[in-house]
């Protein structure tokens, strides 16, 4: 096997097509196909922070990250790095060498990561996949192996490197290797990160550093072995006539059926993807249109996951629904740090909303522009976010206004749980709606979540008490929607629960298809294999509370759907 140091000394930037010409002189003469396929040629106009142009792909940090639940400033926020899901996919079948030619200003950073399988992002925690990550500085670069949930792995070597640095991964004969600037610098066994399969990019750097790949490129070292390179496409989908969608638009046109769409999935599980677009004619993203995922720092913004959403749903006729503008979670810290000064907090959401509207004007055609404006089991207002901390009450009608300028077509509505039935939190959102209707402030509807569970001690709402509170604030005039249903089982999927999971989801279905104020049937994902119901700590742990189970075949509640859309 030819050895990765190169043979000959040669200019940085010079050195490594040759090199790798060299490396095959001993295995093969003439090679029929080329060996190297250049990973730049493909898209990289879908990643966040990404720019390409003549001299490479620019790579402008942007600190993508989730904020914890229950934040105080001093949790650690974990990183969501960009991933090219719309660019190349590179076909792993044996030992692979990637290559780049990277310019590094000084005191910048930059990291490439190699993913085998690819991370579910929440919007609280993250699943992490497989992967290397090469962090590169001017005086070190660190390994850092991703294997699943848990930890990553690292390791350091220290170097002085100058501003034009060639970097390489191989994987032969079981162990990685990284070379720099021509050197091994280190090597160990690969854990099964670059196994048979699909592997995806990622690139990234530091909030506010920058720095260029001028050349990136793969290419199979084994003699038989083989690397191919595809482009990423968008399924399309052919509903059929029996698919949830087809018989809503017959039977019931006035009810959409939608789901929440996580973005990972929905560009790397073809099958995720089909499935979406044969039975579901809405989609809300679940996180990428929330604050820290599409406005990380003041005036930058990550359009990428979002616009894929939107792409997709435009390329499959599904009509989509925007969230979530004005909440008090998912804000990066840039927003809630106390000592915030630059911009007034009143400033920042109107921009935010103008931003994000304006950019889908008519292609969202509906917003939670409020979302969960109350406590969680009261009927008094949240008091800890920065929008009623600077604005009280009245950012309410303050976030409505900028996003009916931004598209004065889109419908816009209030979402919260727990107001399904007559209670004191939905007695107070009554009257919330009814004085904005009556100011005149731009209101279109209600979401009701409906998160819900089968739990032997507790009582799920009731279609019926949902009916009938329901009825008050269609007769204020707005129109309503089911925005986020799903029935946790708590990983008892016996043949019982799973039935009485259907007759519950068929019998909230059974009053959007009988109230024609009703939009909109939606529900928080539709695979158990990516629901926000799994436990961040273990991806085997499901709460199985959709109608596709984790291998994405019908459940019995999926069936009770499509009976009830059927007659
Ligand atoms: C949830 C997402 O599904 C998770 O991925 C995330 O970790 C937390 O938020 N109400 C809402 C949604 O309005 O935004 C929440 O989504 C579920 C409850």
């Amino acid at each position: 096997m030819p050895s990765l140091r190169p043979l000959v000394r040669l200019p940085r930037s010079a050195w490594w097509p040759v090199a790798a010409h060299l490396l095959w002189l001993g295995s093969e003469s003439v090679a029929s196909e080329p060996r190297q396929h250049d990973l730049l040629k493909y898209d990289w106009t879908h990643v966040a922070g990404v720019y390409p142009s003549e001299r490479g792909l620019r790579i402008e940090g942007l600190g993508l990250g989730l904020i914890p639940p229950q934040d105080d400033a001093g949790s650690p926020v974990t990183p969501t790095p960009p991933i090219n899901l719309r660019g190349p996919v590179v076909q792993v079948h044996g030992d692979i060498l990637f290559s780049s030619a990277m310019q590094l200003p000084r005191g910048h950073r930059a990291s490439l990561t190699f993913y085998g399988d690819l991370p579910l992002n929440q919007d609280e925690w993250r699943q992490e996949g497989h992967a290397v990550t090469l962090h590169i500085a001017e005086n070190a670069i660190i390994a850092e192996l991703q294997q699943g949930i848990g930890e990553p792995t690292r390791q350091a070597r220290k170097l002085d490197l100058e501003r034009n640095v060639s970097v390489s991964l191989a994987r032969q004969r079981g162990r990685l290797s990284i070379t720099v600037d021509g050197e091994q610098v280190m090597s160990f066994d690969d854990p099964g990160i670059l196994d048979p399969g699909p592997v995806y990019l990622g690139v990234d750097t530091v909030a506010g550093e920058y720095f260029i790949i001028e050349s990136l490129s793969v290419e199979s070292l084994d003699k038989e072995g083989k690397v191919t390179v595809t482009s990423h496409e968008m399924v399309r989908a052919e509903p059929t006539a029996t698919s949830l969608r087809r018989l809503a638009e017959n039977h019931h046109p006035h009810v959409r059926i939608g789901t929440a769409v996580s973005t990972i999935p929905l560009l790397s599980d073809s099958e995720y993807a089909r499935t979406l677009a044969t039975h579901f004619n809405m989609v809300t993203p679940e996180n990428a249109m929330k604050f820290q995922a599409i406005h990380p720092r003041p005036a930058h913004y990550a359009f990428a996951d979002a616009d894929a959403i939107v792409d997709f749903a435009e390329l499959n006729e599904m009509a989509v629904h925007g969230h979530a503008l004005a909440w008090g979670e998912a804000l990066p810290r840039w927003v809630t740090d106390p000592e915030r000064e630059a911009q007034p907090t009143r400033d920042i959401l109107i921009e935010h909303i103008e931003t994000v509207v304006g950019r889908y004007r008519g292609r969202v055609a509906s917003w939670d522009v409020i979302n969960e404006p109350f406590e969680p089991f009261a009927g008094e207002l949240r008091t800890d976010s920065p929008w009623y901390r600077a604005m009280g009450d009245t950012y309410i009608t303050v976030a409505l206004e900028a996003a009916h300028r931004a598209d004065p077509d889109a419908r816009l509505y209030i979402n919260d749980f727990a107001c399904e039935e007559r209670n004191e939190k939905s007695d107070a959102l009554y009257r919330l709606a009814r004085s904005l209707l009556a100011e005149g402030v731009p209101l279109h509807g209600i979401g009701f979540q409906l998160h819900e569970d089968m739990r032997d001690d507790y009582r799920p709402v009731n279609a019926q008490a949902f009916q009938e509170n329901v009825q008050r604030f269609i007769d204020l005039g707005l129109e309503v929607r089911i925005s986020e249903m799903d029935v946790n089982l708590h990983d008892d999927d016996s043949p019982e629960r799973l039935r009485a999971q259907a007759d519950y989801y068929r019998s909230m279905l059974e009053v959007p298809l009988t109230t024609p104020a009703f939009t909109a049937f939606s529900m928080w994902g539709f695979s158990d294999r990516y629901s926000s119901l799994q436990g961040w700590w273990d991806a085997d742990d499901l709460g199985n509370g959709l109608i596709f189970d984790s291998e994405h075949a019908p459940k019995p509640a999926f069936h009770a759907l499509q009976n009830a859309l059927a007659e």
